[in-house]
Protein backbone atom coordinates (compact mmCIF):
# COMPACT_ATOMS: atom_id res chain seq x y z
CA UNK A 1 0.00 0.00 0.00
CA UNK A 2 1.68 3.38 -1.17
CA UNK A 3 2.03 5.84 2.18
CA UNK A 4 -0.99 8.77 2.24
CA UNK A 5 -0.47 11.54 0.13
CA UNK A 6 0.80 14.49 1.79
CA UNK A 7 -0.88 18.06 1.72
CA UNK A 8 1.27 20.62 -0.18
CA UNK A 9 3.74 22.54 1.85
CA UNK A 10 6.58 20.72 4.22
CA UNK A 11 9.25 22.29 4.68
CA UNK A 12 12.17 20.14 7.14
CA UNK A 13 14.75 21.72 9.76
CA UNK A 14 17.57 19.63 10.70
CA UNK A 15 20.76 19.92 12.34
CA UNK A 16 22.50 18.69 15.52
CA UNK A 17 21.56 19.88 19.19
CA UNK A 18 20.82 23.45 20.05
CA UNK A 19 21.53 24.76 17.03
CA UNK A 20 17.87 26.72 17.29
CA UNK A 21 16.00 24.14 15.23
CA UNK A 22 12.71 24.17 16.92
CA UNK A 23 12.49 28.04 17.27
CA UNK A 24 13.68 28.56 13.79
CA UNK A 25 10.55 26.28 12.76
CA UNK A 26 8.05 27.69 14.73
CA UNK A 27 8.86 31.39 13.95
CA UNK A 28 9.06 29.97 10.07
CA UNK A 29 5.52 28.51 10.38
CA UNK A 30 4.28 31.60 12.23
CA UNK A 31 5.76 33.80 8.88
CA UNK A 32 3.71 30.83 6.70
CA UNK A 33 0.73 29.78 8.26
CA UNK A 34 1.81 26.11 8.73
CA UNK A 35 1.78 23.88 11.75
CA UNK A 36 4.89 23.78 13.55
CA UNK A 37 6.12 19.64 14.42
CA UNK A 38 9.13 19.46 16.24
CA UNK A 39 10.08 15.79 16.43
CA UNK A 40 12.41 15.63 19.17
CA UNK A 41 9.64 16.81 21.58
CA UNK A 42 8.21 13.37 20.72
CA UNK A 43 11.56 11.40 21.33
CA UNK A 44 11.71 13.56 24.36
CA UNK A 45 7.96 12.45 25.77
CA UNK A 46 8.47 9.33 25.02
CA UNK A 47 11.51 9.14 26.70
CA UNK A 48 9.31 11.21 29.78
CA UNK A 49 7.07 8.53 29.37
CA UNK A 50 9.72 5.44 30.05
CA UNK A 51 11.14 7.35 32.86
CA UNK A 52 7.74 7.76 34.67
CA UNK A 53 7.63 4.04 34.54
CA UNK A 54 10.79 3.88 37.46
CA UNK A 55 12.64 1.34 35.92
CA UNK A 56 16.15 1.75 35.27
CA UNK A 57 17.72 2.84 31.43
CA UNK A 58 20.29 0.36 31.55
CA UNK A 59 17.01 -2.09 31.73
CA UNK A 60 15.09 -0.29 28.62
CA UNK A 61 13.71 -2.67 25.94
CA UNK A 62 12.02 -1.23 22.98
CA UNK A 63 8.95 -3.09 23.97
CA UNK A 64 8.97 -1.54 27.39
CA UNK A 65 9.44 1.93 25.83
CA UNK A 66 6.43 1.27 23.56
CA UNK A 67 4.15 0.36 26.26
CA UNK A 68 5.14 3.27 27.85
CA UNK A 69 4.54 5.62 24.84
CA UNK A 70 0.91 4.55 25.16
CA UNK A 71 0.24 7.87 27.28
CA UNK A 72 1.63 10.15 24.24
CA UNK A 73 -0.38 11.83 22.23
CA UNK A 74 -0.12 14.59 19.76
CA UNK A 75 -2.95 17.65 20.07
CA UNK A 76 -3.05 21.02 18.47
CA UNK A 77 -1.14 23.70 20.97
CA UNK A 78 -1.63 27.27 18.62
CA UNK A 79 0.00 26.58 15.31
CA UNK A 80 2.12 23.77 17.05
CA UNK A 81 1.63 20.16 16.94
CA UNK A 82 2.79 18.79 20.61
CA UNK A 83 3.20 16.07 22.42
CA UNK A 84 0.48 15.09 25.47
CA UNK A 85 1.54 12.87 28.35
CA UNK A 86 -1.79 11.28 29.58
CA UNK A 87 -3.41 14.42 28.11
CA UNK A 88 -1.57 17.36 29.38
CA UNK A 89 0.58 19.41 27.85
CA UNK A 90 4.67 18.32 29.73
CA UNK A 91 7.19 20.79 28.24
CA UNK A 92 9.06 21.35 31.21
CA UNK A 93 9.10 17.76 32.26
CA UNK A 94 10.15 16.51 28.18
CA UNK A 95 12.66 19.04 28.50
CA UNK A 96 14.43 18.65 32.29
CA UNK A 97 17.99 16.94 32.37
CA UNK A 98 17.30 13.47 32.99
CA UNK A 99 15.49 13.48 29.98
CA UNK A 100 17.70 15.06 27.94
CA UNK A 101 20.45 12.77 28.89
CA UNK A 102 18.61 9.71 28.22
CA UNK A 103 17.04 10.56 24.57
CA UNK A 104 19.41 9.19 22.36
CA UNK A 105 19.11 5.68 24.38
CA UNK A 106 15.62 5.91 23.41
CA UNK A 107 16.17 7.35 20.04
CA UNK A 108 18.25 4.43 18.49
CA UNK A 109 15.90 1.91 18.69
CA UNK A 110 14.53 1.46 15.28
CA UNK A 111 10.42 1.05 16.82
CA UNK A 112 10.22 3.93 18.74
CA UNK A 113 11.91 5.93 15.73
CA UNK A 114 9.38 4.16 13.46
CA UNK A 115 6.66 5.42 15.68
CA UNK A 116 7.74 9.07 16.23
CA UNK A 117 8.01 9.18 12.22
CA UNK A 118 4.43 7.59 11.54
CA UNK A 119 3.12 10.58 14.18
CA UNK A 120 4.65 13.49 12.31
CA UNK A 121 3.81 11.69 8.74
CA UNK A 122 0.26 11.90 9.96
CA UNK A 123 0.56 14.89 10.77
CA UNK A 124 1.53 15.89 7.48
CA UNK A 125 -1.62 14.17 5.68
CA UNK A 126 -3.86 17.01 7.47
CA UNK A 127 -1.81 20.26 7.01
CA UNK A 128 1.20 22.16 5.45
CA UNK A 129 4.06 21.24 8.03
CA UNK A 130 7.52 22.57 9.02
CA UNK A 131 9.22 20.43 10.57
CA UNK A 132 12.31 19.94 13.17
CA UNK A 133 14.70 17.22 13.95
CA UNK A 134 17.77 15.28 12.36
CA UNK A 135 16.58 13.00 9.69
CA UNK A 136 13.07 14.70 8.76
CA UNK A 137 14.98 15.71 4.95
CA UNK A 138 16.17 11.94 5.05
CA UNK A 139 14.21 9.33 6.23
CA UNK A 140 10.97 10.79 6.82
CA UNK A 141 10.54 13.52 3.80
CA UNK A 142 12.38 12.27 1.28
CA UNK A 143 9.63 14.67 -0.83
CA UNK A 144 9.91 17.70 1.23
CA UNK A 145 9.57 20.59 -0.54
CA UNK A 146 12.24 22.82 1.05
CA UNK A 147 15.06 21.01 3.17
CA UNK A 148 17.09 23.01 5.57
CA UNK A 149 20.35 22.03 7.88
CA UNK A 150 21.50 24.25 10.70
CA UNK A 151 24.85 24.70 11.58
CA UNK A 152 26.45 26.29 14.40
CA UNK A 153 30.04 26.22 16.42
CA UNK A 154 28.91 24.39 19.94
CA UNK A 155 30.41 26.89 21.77
CA UNK A 156 27.63 29.41 20.12
CA UNK A 157 25.41 26.66 20.52
CA UNK A 158 26.02 26.05 24.18
CA UNK A 159 25.68 29.40 24.80
CA UNK A 160 22.40 30.24 23.40
CA UNK A 161 20.56 26.80 25.15
CA UNK A 162 22.07 28.37 28.54
CA UNK A 163 20.62 32.01 27.91
CA UNK A 164 17.18 30.64 27.07
CA UNK A 165 17.55 28.49 30.29
CA UNK A 166 19.03 30.81 32.57
CA UNK A 167 17.53 34.05 31.35
CA UNK A 168 21.01 35.54 32.25
CA UNK A 169 24.65 35.54 30.08
CA UNK A 170 25.87 32.33 31.51
CA UNK A 171 29.77 32.23 32.80
CA UNK A 172 32.51 30.45 30.44
CA UNK A 173 32.79 27.41 32.72
CA UNK A 174 29.24 26.72 32.65
CA UNK A 175 29.33 27.05 28.74
CA UNK A 176 32.37 24.76 28.68
CA UNK A 177 29.98 22.13 30.65
CA UNK A 178 27.21 22.90 28.52
CA UNK A 179 29.58 22.63 25.16
CA UNK A 180 30.63 19.21 26.22
CA UNK A 181 27.21 17.74 26.81
CA UNK A 182 26.05 18.32 23.33
CA UNK A 183 29.09 17.79 21.64
CA UNK A 184 28.59 14.03 23.84
CA UNK A 185 24.91 14.31 22.70
CA UNK A 186 25.59 14.95 18.42
CA UNK A 187 28.19 11.74 19.22
CA UNK A 188 25.20 9.80 19.97
CA UNK A 189 23.21 11.13 17.51
CA UNK A 190 25.37 10.58 14.52
CA UNK A 191 23.69 7.95 13.02
CA UNK A 192 20.59 9.67 12.70
CA UNK A 193 21.74 13.00 11.82
CA UNK A 194 23.18 14.04 8.50
CA UNK A 195 22.28 16.30 6.19
CA UNK A 196 20.22 15.72 2.64
CA UNK A 197 21.72 16.22 -0.24
CA UNK A 198 19.42 18.73 -1.17
CA UNK A 199 19.07 20.07 1.78
CA UNK A 200 20.48 23.93 1.65
CA UNK A 201 23.12 24.39 4.61
CA UNK A 202 23.05 27.27 7.13
CA UNK A 203 25.31 28.43 9.64
CA UNK A 204 23.75 30.30 12.24
CA UNK A 205 27.12 31.22 14.43
CA UNK A 206 27.01 34.75 12.77
CA UNK A 207 22.89 35.38 12.53
CA UNK A 208 20.56 36.86 13.94
CA UNK A 209 17.58 34.21 14.29
CA UNK A 210 15.11 36.96 12.29
CA UNK A 211 18.05 37.01 9.52
CA UNK A 212 17.61 32.70 9.02
CA UNK A 213 13.82 33.15 9.66
CA UNK A 214 14.09 35.30 6.45
CA UNK A 215 16.11 33.16 4.66
CA UNK A 216 13.95 29.84 5.09
CA UNK A 217 10.49 31.84 4.35
CA UNK A 218 11.92 32.93 1.41
CA UNK A 219 13.43 29.57 0.37
CA UNK A 220 9.82 28.11 0.99
CA UNK A 221 7.96 30.84 -1.16
CA UNK A 222 10.61 30.15 -4.09
CA UNK A 223 9.92 26.56 -3.85
CA UNK A 224 5.94 26.44 -3.33
CA UNK A 225 4.85 30.03 -5.17
CA UNK A 226 2.57 32.71 -3.78
CA UNK A 227 0.18 31.15 -0.60
O1 LIG B 1 16.48 20.76 21.00
P1 LIG B 1 17.63 19.79 20.94
O2 LIG B 1 18.43 20.00 19.70
O3 LIG B 1 18.40 19.74 22.19
O4 LIG B 1 17.07 18.32 20.82
P2 LIG B 1 15.67 17.83 20.32
O5 LIG B 1 15.42 18.28 18.91
O6 LIG B 1 14.65 18.17 21.33
O7 LIG B 1 15.89 16.25 20.27
C1 LIG B 1 16.14 15.52 21.45
C2 LIG B 1 16.74 14.18 21.06
O8 LIG B 1 15.79 13.44 20.28
C3 LIG B 1 18.01 14.21 20.22
O9 LIG B 1 19.16 14.33 21.03
C4 LIG B 1 17.92 12.86 19.50
O10 LIG B 1 18.40 11.82 20.34
C5 LIG B 1 16.44 12.65 19.31
N1 LIG B 1 15.94 12.99 17.97
C6 LIG B 1 16.14 12.08 16.95
O11 LIG B 1 16.80 11.07 17.13
N2 LIG B 1 15.58 12.32 15.73
C7 LIG B 1 14.85 13.43 15.51
N3 LIG B 1 14.30 13.60 14.32
C8 LIG B 1 14.68 14.37 16.53
C9 LIG B 1 15.24 14.14 17.76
Amino acid sequence: MSPPELRRGVVTIDGPAASGKSSTAEWVARELGFTHVDSGAFYRAVTAAVLRTGMPPGEWTPQLVLEAARIVSAALAGASMVPHLVGDPADAEIRNPQVTANVPRVARMPAVRAWVNAQVRQVATERPIVVDGRDMGTAVFPEADVKVYLVADPWERAKRRLMQHLRRLPTDAEIAAETDRLVHRDAADATQSVAARDAVLIDTTHLMQEEQVARIVALARAALGPA
